[in-house]
């Protein structure tokens, strides 16, 4: 399966308290990203003020985490229309590991449970990256006239589909409880006293 992750780390959906979370990985990402990501160079006062707002009713956005903090995230925004607006962002340390594409792969589902067929993202013709993982996904990638607008499409919802989202979203809670249990035990033994040399 495409959305699963195989670099270390937990994919689960953030809480709409979560803002602050979401802000400090935009403002962690490299001037050429910020710009592929929002198609202009953004300054961080305005990159604050949307993440203050872009975790709303009508969004659902995935991060990836590495110990707490959260290293990529995928946003679906749900438009009138039954249409979605999507973006993919994975830190620079993060990358080439299959991240991007399980953080879409979530997004595609969570998409077509929702009758969510028609996702538009802002894609510059030249980011070969999010083409590539795009493609991925059986290519659904279209540009419209060379434009920085890139339209995908995700297949209607099956029970499988309904079922898999339940399935990720549960195991993402266990996945992200025991990710801390195995921090606190590490964390312990680092901090127990080494025995007293005779
Ligand atoms: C695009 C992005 C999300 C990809 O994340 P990622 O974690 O590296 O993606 P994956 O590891 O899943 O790679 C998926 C495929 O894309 C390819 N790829 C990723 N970055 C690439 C790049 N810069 N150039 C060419 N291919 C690239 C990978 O090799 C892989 O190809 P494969 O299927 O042949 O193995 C990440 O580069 C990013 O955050 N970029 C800045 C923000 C952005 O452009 N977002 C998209 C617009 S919203």
């Amino acid at each position: 399966m495409l959305d699963e992750l195989i670099a270390p780390g937990v994919i689960r959906k953030l809480f709409a308290w979560e803002n602050e979370l979401l802000a400090a990985h935009f403002l962690r990402l490299d001037p050429e990203s910020r710009r592929c990501r929002f198609a202009a160079g953004v300054s961080d006062e305005t990159i604050a003020a949307y993440a203050a707002t872009a975790l709303g009713a009508d969004a659902i956005v995935h991060g990836f985490f590495v110990d707490d903090v959260l290293r990529g995230a995928a946003e679906l925004r749900l438009l009138p229309e039954g249409e979605g607006e999507v973006a993919v962002t994975v830190e620079e340390d993060w990358r080439l590991s299959g991240v991007g594409s399980a953080l879409f792969g979530r997004l595609l589902l969570t998409a077509r449970n929702r009758g969510i067929g028609n996702l538009v993202m802002t894609c510059l013709p030249a980011n070969r990256g999010m083409q590539r993982l795009a493609a991925r996904f059986d290519g659904k990638i279209t540009f419209a006239s060379g434009d920085s607008m890139a339209a995908v499409t995700a297949p209607p919802a099956t029970p499988i589909s309904l079922w898999r989202e339940m399935w990720s979203d549960g195991s993402a809670v266990a996945a992200g409880l025991i990710d801390r249990q195995m921090r606190l035990v590490g964390a312990k033994r680092r901090r127990r006293p080494r025995p007293i040399e005779a």
